[in-house]
């Protein structure tokens, strides 16, 4: 534990239990990034494997989270580009029904009202009641009208857990397909793709991935690798390597799923960024790195009843991420008066969203519960 904290730049009177908002990079990264800045100041040491060598590290790295393979992945800025690109390759006929859930993440939905206009299709928003799970709720919405299930495995806003393997299962029967934003979970929950078969699964690089603003990672299953990418780029292109002949501006794509990859993908100053954070995770892996987590989610939970904060459904929330029910009594300025402490965590919804990391301590917890105690 000791050994993680160290590897982040945060100090001890800081209390920051709010990964789910933004992940600190470790300290790495910040000589990685100088030493990027140093080199765009000297672009003649920017040579050919410069633009393709560490994009295929960070596929090779991402990979192994998702549960697939380094060329299921393409490399994109952001959830809602993914989304985007998912949403641009998917078949719907009039009257079929996206379904999505109640408060989900803005870049989750639009791009569905959009695709639904589109098609002549609706958008289905399922809620869920006090006692039912998202999975239920989920389920309960399935049918032979559904054509897409676009979700998350955590929901951003009280961390509820979707069963994805059963809500996949269901849509199998109907022929449906689901899509899924795994910007709140990935690297930290463990989810194995190939068994899920999402058409398209996205997650943003800057919160639980540790990872600069700004970089995102595209899981595009097999079968959709032949679709059609946001933008037309050269480098993605079979042959790019060989500058002097992209003259010949070939139609065909790398292989897997890079046709998808933004323009720009070999973005030198963010990638050197993202792979400290990364390969830490990787090493770890989504289980342990659950398990040290939840030790302190599990712990808040049982603490914060004491003051009446709650996790309604523990049952059925994600490990590693709460979203605690406030008492009527909780003043409105709770979450300044943590802040003016130095214990950092946010509000989505009417829920305070505490979510700690692998760099957690004892401390930050006992710091956090005594400034709730005070606050509230
Ligand atoms: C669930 C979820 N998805 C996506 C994002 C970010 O989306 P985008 O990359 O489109 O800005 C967030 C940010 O809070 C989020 O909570």
């Amino acid at each position: 534990m000791t050994r993680l904290r160290s590897l982040f730049d945060i100090p001890d009177n800081v209390c920051y239990l709010n990964a789910a908002y933004m992940g600190p990079m470790p300290r790495s990264a910040v000589s990685a990034a100088q030493e990027a800045a140093q080199q765009k100041c000297h672009p003649w040491d920017i040579t050919l494997i410069d633009f393709f060598q560490p994009t295929e590290t960070i596929r090779q790295l991402v990979a192994p989270l998702f549960g697939v393979t380094y060329k299921d992945i393409a490399i994109v800025p952001s959830a809602s580009y993914g989304l985007a690109t998912a949403a641009q390759n998917m078949t719907l006929t009039a009257g079929q029904e996206i379904v999505i859930l109640a408060e989900q993440f803005p870049s989750n939905v639009y791009v569905w009202r959009r695709l639904a206009e589109r098609h002549k299709a609706k958008v289905r928003v399922v809620t869920r009641t006090a006692d039912q799970s998202w999975t239920q709720a989920i389920l309960a919405a399935i049918g032979p009208q559904t054509g897409i299930v676009a979700c998350a495995q955590t929901h951003w806003v009280d961390g509820g857990y979707v069963d994805l393997e059963a809500v996949s299962d269901a849509l199998a029967i109907h022929g449906g397909e689901l899509v899924l934003d795994l910007s709140q979970s990935l690297g930290v929950q463990a989810i194995d793709l190939a068994r899920v078969r999402p058409a398209f699964a996205v997650a943003v690089g800057y919160k639980w991935l540790i990872g600069p603003y700004t970089l995102a990672y595209l899981y595009a299953r097999p079968d959709k690798q032949s679709g059609v990418p946001l933008e037309e780029g050269w480098i993605n292109r079979e042959g790019s390597r060989n500058f002097a002949r992209l003259v010949d501006c070939r139609e065909t794509f790398g292989e897997g799923a890079q046709r998808y990859d933004m323009g720009e993908r070999s973005n030198m100053q963010l990638i050197p960024q993202a792979l400290p954070g990364l390969s830490l995770l990787a090493d770890l892996g989504p289980k342990q790195a659950a398990d040290l987590i939840s030790q302190w989610t599990d712990q808040i939970v049982d603490r914060a009843a004491g003051l009446g904060v709650i996790a309604d459904a523990p049952h059925i929330r994600s490990r590693h991420y709460l979203g605690l029910t406030l008492p009527p009594s909780a003043p409105d300025d709770l979450l300044e008066k943590l802040k003016a402490r130095q214990v950092h965590v946010s509000q989505r919804g009417t829920r305070l969203r505490v979510t700690p990391h692998i760099y957690t301590t004892q401390a930050d917890i006992d710091r956090f519960i005594a400034a709730l105690a005070d606050s509230l």
